[in-house]
């Protein structure tokens, strides 16, 4: 039985659900994990994510197809992130097809959680990783815990599909050889300064610049970029400091396979983008994002698709992304899960 939920109207929050799963690292392995029913995580004061941020994540989506069944996407890509996350991090990688059948169980156990279709809302899964035994020397942990939890999410921001307006931020997001390529909490701990001055200043989001020379377009605090040009092509950055988006290189298949599309993958310097003709955020709960304008320090780009509605390209790249995700569109083999 479906819960009641006012679906339509849920923002992107968190709502605690029945179960989550856990495993735990000790003396080199992982034991066998369990579904859970208790949210809360008991650790010691000196564990190495609390002194050190030594935690990653991923984020995904569950959805309701329109004949009723539950299904997710690309988890076997989540999977291979966070283990390339892990190596970065000094963290043990969780195995990949375990973290697939851990998605799989937790949605499974919190079914009555996955959002009607088309309702606009989504099951939101968020596995993650964290060192959880004392460690006061700057050095890994010993021990980890890997979690899935749920949570039944809408918009990630406000207003849906309205055009949002971002800011060029003074702040970096990632440095050349750091860690913007992978999932580390660190990297959202850096910018929650600069996401609440841009709130602040009435911008949704930042745009973040390449950190050496604040020449080329990475990424915003939470997903990829893209750009239409005028002549209809999708372009979006290519960088060693921003995550490599799921959503974005979904994106880059279904505008070629699916719409014919030229694609270009590469640098795009800021000067370029007061050309292109539509600009969007993509990412797992961004979803497609539009953005109608662009803020750099008193000049304004405004993007010829206005403040009102998508651009049509980019409401042509949601449409049919989104339409895969539920199910009313085929799929590229392997793309969609089955939960349930
Ligand atoms: N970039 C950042 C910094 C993110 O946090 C996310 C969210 O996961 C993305 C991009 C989009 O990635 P994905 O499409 O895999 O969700
Ligand atoms: C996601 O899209 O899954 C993310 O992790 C982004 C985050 C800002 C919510």
């Amino acid at each position: 039985m479906s819960k009641n939920i006012d679906w339509s109207n849920l923002g992107f929050g968190y709502i605690e659900t029945d179960k989550r799963f856990v495993s735990n690292y000790k003396d080199g392995a992982w034991d066998e994990g369990a579904l859970i029913d208790d949210p809360m995580v008991t650790m010691s004061e000196c564990a190495c994510v609390l002194q050190y941020a030594q935690t990653c994540f991923e984020g995904l989506k569950a959805y309701t197809t329109e004949d009723g069944r539950i299904v997710c996407f690309r988890p076997d890509l989540n999977a291979q992130r966070m283990a390339d996350t892990c190596k970065r991090l000094e963290m043990p990688e969780f195995p990949e097809d375990r973290f697939v059948q851990a998605v799989v169980d937790t949605v499974k156990a919190n079914a009555d959680y996955v959002p009607p279709f088309g309702s606009g809302a989504t099951l939101y899964i968020r596995p993650y990783m964290f060192g959880s035994n004392a460690v006061i020397g700057v050095k890994p942990a010993d021990e980890y815990q890997f979690r899935v939890f749920t949570t039944p999410v809408g918009p990630y921001f406000k207003g849906g599909a309205k055009p949002i307006v971002i800011r060029v931020s003074d702040f970096d997001r990632a440095a050349p050889h750091g860690t913007g390529h992978i999932k580390a909490g660190l990297n959202y701990a850096m910018s929650l300064h600069a996401i609440v001055d841009a709130h602040d200043k009435g911008y949704a989001e930042n745009m973040y610049l390449d950190a050496a020379t604040r020449t080329k377009v990475e990424e915003t605090g939470g997903a990829n970029f893209i750009f239409i040009t005028k002549d209809g092509k999708l372009v979006t950055p290519k960088s060693d400091s921003i995550l490599p988006s799921i959503t974005r290189r979904s994106l880059m298949v279904v505008a070629e396979k699916y719409l014919g599309m030229t694609v270009e993958h590469r640098e795009v310097y800021f000067d370029e983008v007061k050309d292109f003709a539509e600009c969007g955020l993509c990412g797992t709960a961004a979803v497609i994002s539009p953005v109608g304008r662009i803020d750099d320090h008193g000049k304004e780009i405004c993007f010829p698709s206005g403040m009102d509605e998508m651009g049509p390209v980019t409401k042509k790249l949601y449409d049919t992304l989104t339409g895969i995700q539920m199910g009313k569109i085929e799929a590229p083999e392997g793309w969609i899960k089955e939960i349930k």
